[in-house]
C-alpha cells in the first residue's frame, strides 16, 4: 500500500502532467498560435486621397495575420500608427518621398513590408465654412482642452461661433450652493472673445446635468427657487457682452407624453418654472438672446407641437428670441419636409432658428464597421439638404448652424448608440470629410 503522502504526490504529479499535456494539446489544436512566419503573407495597398493629395489611405491586405498586432510607419522610423480594422488615413504636412512600412509582430519576430510613396500635393485646405455665408454664423461644439494645435487651426479656419459641449453646464460649474467654478467656462469664453467669435451659452437648466449635491437639496422649495435665480443671474451677468445667446432651458419636453418632464426644477419650482427661468435670464441681461433647445423637434410631429406651445407661452411674454433644434439626425431621417416644418414654425413666430447640435449618423442600422465611400456621400447629401433648408429662410430668422463636435473620433455618438459612427465633418487626422463639401455646396 503506498503511504498516504506518496499517494498525494503521485496524484499531484498525474494532475500536473495532465495540465501540461492539455495545454500543449490545446496549443496543437489551435493553428493560429503556433503559426510560423512563412504562413503569414504580408501585403498592403496604399493610395493618395482624391480629395486631399497630402493624405494617403493605407489598407493591410496581409493573409494569415489575424489576431497578431500590426502597425504602420508613414515615414522612415516614424511614429507607430496602430493598424486597426479597415483602412488607415495619414496626412502628410508637405510634399516629398516617404517610406511607408507595415510591421506585423509575428510569433517569431517582426515581419515588415515597406513601400516608397511620392507625395506631390499642395497643402490642400478646403474653402472655409464660415466664409461661405455672411447671413448666419457657423458654430462648433468645443471643449476647453481642445482649443490649441490642430483644433485651433480648424476652428480659426472654418468657424465663427462656438458652444461649450459640456463645460458651461450646471453639473460642471455649480460645485456647491456657494461655489460656481468658472475655470473651464472662462477659458472657452475668453478664446471666443479673443478670436472675435459668437459665443452660444449652453445650457443654464437641463435635467440631465443637475449636480449630485443639488439632487439632495434639503431646503424649502422657495429656497431652491432663490438658489436657481441666483445661479442664472450670476452666470448670465458674468458673461454679459461676451456670450451672445443662451439656451436657458434644454430638453424640457418629455418624448413620450409631450408634456413638461418631471424634473427637479418642475417639482420644486412648479409648472411655471420655465417662465421663471427665462425671466431670471431676461432680468440678468436684457441684451442677451434667449433660446429654448431640444431634440426630435423635426423627427416627432407631436413633440414639435408641444415645443411650439411652450415657445408660444414664452413669446407672449417676450421671454424668448430663438429656438434651437439640435438635429442629431441620420442619413435617412428625418425627412426634408419634417425639417422644413421646424423652420416654418420658427419663421411664423418671428424667432431666430438655431440648428444647434448637427451631426449625421451614417450607421443607424449598425451594418458597417468602417466608413464607406457610399455612406460618406449619403452624409454629404444630407448635410447639403439641411443647409439648403436653413439658407432658404428669410435672413431675419437666421442665427447659426452648429456642428456637434469636430472629429468623428471625438463624437458622443458611438458611446451613446453603442456602435461605430462617423457623424461629423472631420476625420481623426483633421482632414475634412465629404460632409464639409456638402455644407459648402448648399451655399454656392
Ligand atoms: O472630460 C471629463 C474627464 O476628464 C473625466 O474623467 C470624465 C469622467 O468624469 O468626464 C469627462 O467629461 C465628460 C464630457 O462629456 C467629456 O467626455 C462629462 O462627464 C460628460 O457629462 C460629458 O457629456 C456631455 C453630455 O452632453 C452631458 O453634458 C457630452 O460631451 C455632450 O456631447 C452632450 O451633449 C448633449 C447636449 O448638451 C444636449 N443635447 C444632447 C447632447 C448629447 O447628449
Amino acid at each position: 500500500m503506498i503511504p498516504y503522502k506518496k499517494i498525494i504526490m503521485k496524484k499531484y504529479c498525474v494532475y500536473l502532467s495532465l495540465i501540461i499535456t492539455t495545454f500543449f494539446l490545446s496549443c496543437d489544436k489551435n493553428d493560429d498560435v503556433d503559426l510560423d512566419d512563412n504562413q503569414i503573407s504580408i501585403s498592403f495597398e496604399i493610395e493618395i486621397s482624391k480629395e486631399n493629395t497630402l493624405r494617403v489611405i493605407a489598407n493591410n491586405t496581409s493573409v494569415g495575420s489575424s489576431g497578431l498586432t500590426s502597425y504602420w510607419q508613414f515615414t522612415e522610423n516614424g511614429e507607430q500608427v496602430p493598424d486597426i480594422a479597415g483602412p488607415e488615413m495619414y496626412l502628410y504636412t508637405a510634399s516629398g518621398e516617404y517610406l511607408v512600412t507595415l510591421t506585423i509582430e509575428g510569433p517569431t519576430g517582426d515581419i515588415k513590408k515597406s513601400q516608397t510613396i511620392i507625395i506631390t500635393g499642395e497643402d490642400y485646405v478646403p474653402p472655409a465654412l464660415k466664409d461661405a455665408t455672411d447671413k448666419f454664423s457657423v458654430g462648433m461644439a468645443v471643449r476647453s482642452g481642445r482649443l490649441s494645435g490642430k483644433h485651433n487651426e480648424v476652428l480659426m479656419r472654418d468657424f465663427n461661433n462656438l458652444t461649450a459641449e459640456y463645460e458651461m453646464k450646471m453639473d460642471q460649474m455649480f460645485k456647491s450652493q456657494d461655489n460656481i467654478d468658472f475655470t473651464a467656462a472662462d477659458a472657452i469664453v475668453n478664446y471666443g472673445v479673443a478670436n472675435n467669435m459668437d459665443i452660444h451659452g449652453h445650457t443654464l437648466i437641463w435635467h440631465n446635468t443637475v449636480p449630485d449635491w443639488m439632487k439632495n437639496f434639503s431646503g424649502t422649495n422657495a429656497e431652491f427657487e432663490t438658489m436657481i435665480e441666483n445661479y442664472i443671474t450670476t452666470v448670465v451677468k458674468r458673461y454679459s457682452g461676451k456670450v451672445r445667446s443662451w439656451d436657458v432651458i434644454n430638453e424640457a419636453i418629455d418624448d413620450g407624453s409631450n408634456s413638461l418632464r418631471n424634473s427637479i426644477f418642475k417639482l420644486k419650482m412648479g409648472d411655471d418654472y420655465v417662465e421663471k427661468c427665462y425671466q431670471f435670464a431676461r432680468n440678468a441681461d436684457p441684451n442677451v438672446l434667449l433660446f429654448y433647445n431640444d431634440y426630435n423637434v423635426a423627427a416627432s410631429d407631436s413633440k414639435r407641437a408641444a415645443i411650439f406651445s411652450l415657445v408660444d407661452g414664452l413669446k407672449a411674454k417676450n421671454l424668448i428670441d430663438g429656438l434651437g433644434a439640435q438635429l442629431h439626425i441620420s442619413i435617412d431621417s428625418p425627412s426634408k419636409a419634417n425639417i422644413e416644418a421646424v423652420v416654418n414654425g420658427t419663421i411664423s413666430r418671428g424667432l431666430l432658428m438655431h440648428f444647434s447640435e448637427l451631426d449625421i449618423r451614417v450607421n443607424p442600422n449598425n451594418d458597417i464597421t468602417t466608413l464607406t465611400e457610399e455612406r460618406e456621400i449619403a452624409q454629404q447629401n444630407k448635410v447639403k439638404e439641411v443647409v439648403e433648408i436653413y439658407d432658404a429662410m428669410p435672413d431675419a430668422n437666421k442665427f447659426a448652424i452648429t456642428i456637434w463636435g469636430m472629429r468623428d473620433n471625438e463624437s458622443w455618438l458611438p458611446d451613446f448608440w453603442g456602435n461605430p459612427e462617423w457623424g461629423l465633418f472631420y476625420n481623426s487626422d483633421f482632414t475634412a470629410k465629404k460632409a464639409h463639401a456638402g455644407f459648402l455646396e448648399a451655399l454656392q
